[in-house]
C-alpha cells in the first residue's frame, strides 16, 4: 500500500473512532489501538509532510502558537436571543408568534452556558472555526477548534456548509481544571463558561488542547440551501453529518409542551454534565421563521427562557470579616458547604454590618443562599422558624482583622474601613489585584501564592514581583509547583511588561477606577506621564468621568509614594503607553462624539459604542452642539428630532456600518 493510501486509511479509522468515543459514546477501538494508529500517523506525517491532510486527527493536539487572531466577517450575522423570565412571558411570546403563524410548532432546547461558535466546512472538511465577536466580526480560532474532540474534522458527506453551536466545558472538567490551578496557585476560573471562553481564546492551541472542551451544535444558518423546511429537520440533518447534536432537543406542538419542557429541565438541570442557564424556544417551520423576521438584533421566531437565580438553604457556621485592598471590611458568611448549580459554595458575602442587622442574620442560622451567573454568592435571608435558641447575634469587629488598627466608619456610609495604608491585609489584596486577570493578568500569581510570598517576605511591593530570581527557588519547592510552573510564571511576568496602559492603571488600584474607566483614561491620555499632569477639570470633561473619579485620579498622582512606584516600574521596563487594539484608525470616528438612538438591526447599541470607543471616538447619551453625528436605527426618539433641530449630522445605521467596516 502506498503512503498516501495508508494515511487516508488511518485518518478514516481515527476519525471514526473519535466520533464513536466522543459523540456516540460507543467506542469500538481500545485506547492502545487508537494510540498505535496515532503514532503511525504522526510518524508518516513527519516523514512526508506534504501528505499531511487538513482533517488529520494529529491537529487535535494543537499547532504552533500565533501572535493574534485574524478577524472573520460572518456572512450571516450571528444573532443573540431575546429573553423571557417567567411562564407568563413564555405565553406572551407564543401569542406574538400566533399573530403571524397558525398553530406553530416549537423546538425546545437547552441553553448551554458556553460561547457560540461558527464552523465552516468545505467539501466536508473543517476549514474555519470563528467566535461570534460582535455578531458581525468574530475571530478565527480554527487551530483551537480543531483540538475539540466533539467537533468533527470531517463530516460524513463532502458538503460545503456552515453550522453553529456552543463550545462549553463540562462541570467535571471545570472542577478538575480548577483543582489543578489551585495546586499551582493559578487564578481559578469563576465558572465553566469563563473557563471555556478563556481556553478557546488561547493563542497557543496546545493549551486549548489540554482543556477538555466540548461542543454541541444547534443552528443551521442556511437551511433552505439544503432543502430543509424545519429546524427539527435541520438538527437531525446536522447530526447525520456527524455533528454533536443534543439528544435533549424536543419538538413540541404548543405552549403547554414548552411549559412542560421548562418544568422538567428546571427540576433536572443538576443532573446534566454541563451547566445550562435556560431553555431556548424556536419556531420549527423555517418559512414561519422567515415570516416572523427579526427585531433589533434578535430573531422574533426564538427566545430564551432564563432560569431564575438559584437559591439553596444551608447553615451559617460563622461570620468572619476580611479586609479588601481599599481597606473596606466585609463580613462573610462561612457556610456548611452546599452545591448550587454545579459548584460548591462554602462562603457568601453579607456585604456590611447594616445588612446583617436589617436581615437579622445570626451565627448558627439556617440561611438562604442565592447564586446568579457570575455574581458572588450572597445570603438572601435567614429562616427564623428554624432557630432553636442557640444562635448568636453577630457583633461587628472594631479593629482590622489583620493589622488590628481601629476601624473607621464615616457618617452616612455603610462600610467600615481599615485606615492603615501599611496594613498587611490591604497590601496583599493590592498585590492580588495587580496580578489579577483584568489588571496585569499574570497567570500563575494567584491569591495563595501571593499570600505565601508576602508572608515569606519575598514580595512586599509591586516591583518585587519582577524580581522573581529572588524567590524562584522557594516556589519550585512549593507543593504543586515545579520548574515548569516557575518557567511559565517567569514568562507571564515578562509578558505583563508589555500590557497596554489601561491594565496598569487598573492594577494600580486608583480609587473607583475600574477597568472601563482605566481604558477611558488610557485612551484619552495615551501615556501615564500625560495622565499624571491632568487636572480635575480636564478629567471631568471626559464623558463618563465624574468629578469624584477625577479627584481620585489627581490625588493618586500627587502622592509621592505612588510617583516613586511608577518610576520604579518604568525602570523595570513596564510599558506605560496605551496600545490601541484596532489596527486602523478611523478619521470619521476618532476624537468625535456620537449619540445612538432607535433600535439598530445588525448590531446592539453596546457593540456600536464599543466599536466607536475602540476607534477613538466617544459616545454620549444626549445630543448637543458638540455631537458630531447621531446614529439612528428604527423608531428613533427625541434625540433624532433634536439632532435635526441643531443641524447635527445624521447617520443611518447602514451608513455607520459602512464607515466602520474597513476598520473592524
Ligand atoms: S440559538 C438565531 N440555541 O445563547 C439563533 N443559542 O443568548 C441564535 N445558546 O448566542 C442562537 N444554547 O451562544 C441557540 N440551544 C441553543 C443555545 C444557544 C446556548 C447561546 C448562544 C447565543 C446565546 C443567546
Amino acid at each position: 500500500m502506498d503512503v498516501k493510501a495508508r494515511i487516508d486509511e488511518i485518518i478514516k479509522i481515527l476519525n471514526q473512532a473519535n466520533k464513536e468515543y466522543y459523540i456516540d459514546d460507543n467506542p469500538s477501538l481500545t485506547d492502545q489501538e487508537y494510540d498505535r494508529y496515532m503514532q503511525e500517523l504522526i510518524m508518516l506525517e513527519g516523514a512526508y509532510p506534504e501528505l499531511k491532510r487538513q482533517d488529520s486527527p494529529t491537529s487535535r493536539v494543537g499547532s504552533d502558537a500565533i501572535s493574534k487572531f485574524d478577524k472573520v466577517t460572518h456572512e450571516i450575522p450571528m444573532l443573540s436571543l431575546g429573553n423571557v423570565f417567567n411562564e407568563q412571558e413564555i405565553i406572551n411570546f407564543d401569542e406574538r408568534v400566533r399573530k403571524e403563524v397558525k398553530n406553530p410548532e416549537y423546538v425546545c432546547e437547552l441553553k448551554i452556558d458556553g460561547l457560540s461558535i461558527s464552523l465552516k466546512y468545505e467539501k466536508g472538511i473543517l476549514v474555519r472555526g470563528a467566535t461570534r465577536g460582535d455578531g458581525i466580526t468574530g475571530e478565527d480560532i480554527t487551530n483551537n477548534v480543531k483540538t475539540i474532540k466533539t467537533i468533527p474534522l470531517k463530516l460524513n458527506e463532502p458538503i460545503d456548509i456552515e453550522i453553529r453551536g456552543e463550545i462549553y466545558m463540562s462541570k467535571k472538567s471545570f472542577n478538575e481544571l480548577n483543582a489543578e490551578r489551585e495546586k499551582t496557585g493559578e487564578q481559578l476560573f469563576q465558572n465553566p463558561r469563563n473557563a471555556a471562553s478563556g481556553s478557546v481564546r488561547q493563542l497557543d492551541s496546545k493549551i486549548t488542547a489540554k482543556r477538555k472542551l466540548d461542543c454541541l451544535i444547534y443552528h443551521l444558518p442556511n437551511p433552505l440551501d439544503y432543502n430543509i423546511k424545519t429546524h427539527f429537520e435541520a438538527l437531525s440533518f446536522m447530526k447525520n453529518l456527524g455533528a454533536n447534536v443534543s439528544p435533549n432537543n424536543k419538538l413540541v406542538k404548543d405552549v403547554k409542551g414548552i411549559l412542560d419542557y421548562v418544568k422538567y429541565w428546571t427540576e433536572h438541570r443538576q443532573d446534566l454534565p454541563y451547566e445550562i442557564d435556560g431553555i431556548v424556544i424556536k419556531v420549527n417551520s423555517i418559512i414561519s421563521q422567515q415570516n416572523l423576521g427579526f427585531t433589533a438584533r434578535t430573531p422574533k421566531w426564538a427566545t430564551a427562557y432564563k432560569f431564575p437565580a438559584t437559591e439553596v438553604t444551608t447553615r451559617l457556621i460563622d461570620i468572619i470579616c476580611t479586609v479588601g485592598r481599599t481597606g473596606k471590611i466585609t463580613p462573610n458568611a462561612i457556610l456548611e458547604p452546599v452545591k448550587v448549580a454545579g459548584s460548591t459554595i462554602a462562603k457568601a458575602t453579607l456585604h456590611n454590618e447594616d445588612n446583617v442587622i436589617d436581615k437579622d442574620i445570626r451565627i448558627g442560622d439556617t440561611v438562604v443562599i442565592r447564586k446568579a451567573g457570575d455574581v458572588i454568592p450572597e445570603v438572601v435571608r435567614s429562616l427564623k422558624e428554624k432557630r432553636d435558641g442557640s444562635e448568636k447575634i453577630f457583633e461587628m469587629i472594631t479593629t482590622c482583622p489583620i493589622c488590628h488598627t481601629h476601624l473607621i466608619r464615616k457618617d452616612g456610609e455603610a462600610d467600615y474601613f481599615c485606615p492603615n495604608n501599611s496594613c498587611d491585609g490591604r497590601k496583599i489584596e493590592n498585590l492580588i489585584h495587580y496580578a489579577s486577570r483584568d489588571a496585569m493578568n499574570i497567570d500563575g500569581l494567584g491569591e495563595n501564592i501571593i499570600e505565601y510570598l508576602y508572608n515569606e517576605n519575598f514580595i512586599h511591593r509591586i516591583p518585587d514581583i519582577y524580581n522573581i530570581a529572588s524567590y524562584q527557588n522557594e516556589l519550585i519547592l512549593l507543593e504543586g509547583f515545579g520548574e515548569k510552573s516557575v518557567e511559565k510564571l517567569k514568562i507571564a511576568i515578562e509578558n505583563s511588561k508589555h500590557n497596554s496602559l489601561e491594565r496598569l492603571l487598573f492594577g494600580l488600584g486608583i480609587r473607583q477606577v475600574g477597568n472601563k474607566t482605566a481604558k477611558l483614561l488610557a485612551r484619552n491620555y495615551k501615556h501615564i506621564d500625560k495622565l499624571k499632569e491632568a487636572t480635575e477639570e480636564e478629567l471631568s470633561s471626559i464623558p463618563d468621568i465624574g468629578p469624584i473619579i477625577a479627584k481620585n485620579v489627581v490625588t493618586f498622582f500627587r502622592d509621592e509614594e505612588n510617583l516613586k512606584l511608577i518610576e520604579e516600574l518604568k525602570a523595570l521596563n513596564i510599558n506605560m503607553e496605551y496600545i490601541t487594539t484596532s489596527k486602523v484608525t478611523n478619521e470619521e470616528i476618532e476624537n468625535k462624539t456620537f449619540v445612538l438612538t432607535g433600535s439598530l438591526s445588525n448590531i446592539t447599541r453596546e457593540e456600536a459604542s464599543r466599536i466607536i470607543e475602540d476607534l477613538g471616538g466617544k459616545t454620549s447619551s444626549s445630543v448637543s452642539k458638540k455631537t458630531y453625528a447621531v446614529i439612528v436605527g428604527e423608531n428613533p426618539g427625541s434625540k433624532y428630532d433634536k439632532a435635526l433641530k441643531l443641524g447635527v449630522n445624521i447617520w443611518h445605521e447602514e451608513e455607520f456600518l459602512d464607515k466602520i467596516k474597513d476598520s473592524l
